[in-house]
């Protein structure tokens, strides 16, 4: 490929200086001139923890340079696995070049796979425990946003947990990129509030990163157990006397 990913050495600086070409070449779909900055990486991560012996399946979506996914292999085990889905074919061929380069990723590398896909695309027979995602919500429109929630919602476990960020000042940007990308944000700003009330949701502030971004964590709930009533027996329920 005679492009900057096949030139550029997958160091970090290298993936800072691939990163802001790929915004020049497409901002909308890129959303950022900068990768995520290590505060706000981990503050999009912390919430990954095993609460049992069971193996962690884990999704990041628009995984870009790898800011995300370098945090996410330092806080994986052995016989966890990280699926990263990246729809730019230049940047997923940068973050395959980065495995075998950044010691984070190496450590991890029997485990991590890189598909180069749009996140709508997905299996929706899979099934994850935890989903980072990383795509720039605000530039899309509020039917992009609600295909893309609904398609982490069906892959997500009960129990399970998506974090994904939003940049503070969208309307200060509207200034200057204009009324479409109004009408997208606040679209897309709705989708996301419906798509949030699925969940339990929480929510931190991170200044320490271009722009300054929120970190959402939502939980999905666990499925309620059966009620034994619904069947006409109640093993707690007075014996009824005539
Ligand atoms: C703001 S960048 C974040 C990159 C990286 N996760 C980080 O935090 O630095 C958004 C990334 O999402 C990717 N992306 C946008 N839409 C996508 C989609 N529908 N499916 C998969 N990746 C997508 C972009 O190509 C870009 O790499």
């Amino acid at each position: 490929m005679t492009n900057l990913a096949a030139r550029v050495s997958p160091t970090r600086w290298g993936g800072h200086a691939l990163f802001a070409a790929e915004a020049g070449r497409d901002l909308r779909t890129t959303g950022a001139i900068a990768p995520s900055s290590p505060r706000l990486a981990r503050a999009l991560t912390a919430s990954i923890a095993r609460s049992t012996d069971a193996a962690l399946s884990i999704l990041e979506v628009g995984a870009g340079t790898g800011a995300l996914s370098r945090e996410i292999a330092a806080r994986i085990g052995p016989d966890d696995t990280l699926t990263c889905i990246e729809r730019n074919p230049r940047l997923a061929e940068y973050l395959r070049g980065a495995i075998g380069v950044d010691p984070a990723l190496r450590a991890r590398a029997g485990r991590i796979v890189i598909h180069q896909a749009d996140i709508v695309d997905l299996p929706a027979t899979d099934r994850y425990d935890a989903i980072v995602v990383g795509v720039p919500f605000a530039n899309f429109t509020e039917n992009e946003t609600r295909a893309i929630c609904d398609a982490l919602d069906g892959v997500l476990e009960p129990g399970g947990r998506i974090t994904y960020f939003s940049y503070l000042g969208g309307a200060a940007v509207d200034r200057f990129a204009g009324d479409r990308h109004r009408r997208h944000r606040l679209g897309s700003a709705r989708a996301l509030a419906e798509f949030r009330a699925r969940f339990r949701q929480d929510r931190v502030t991170v200044w320490t990163n271009l722009p300054p971004a929120y970190a959402w964590t939502l939980t999905k709930p666990v499925a309620a157990q059966p009620d034994p009533r619904v069947d006409g027996e109640n093993p707690c329920a007075e014996p009824i006397t005539a």
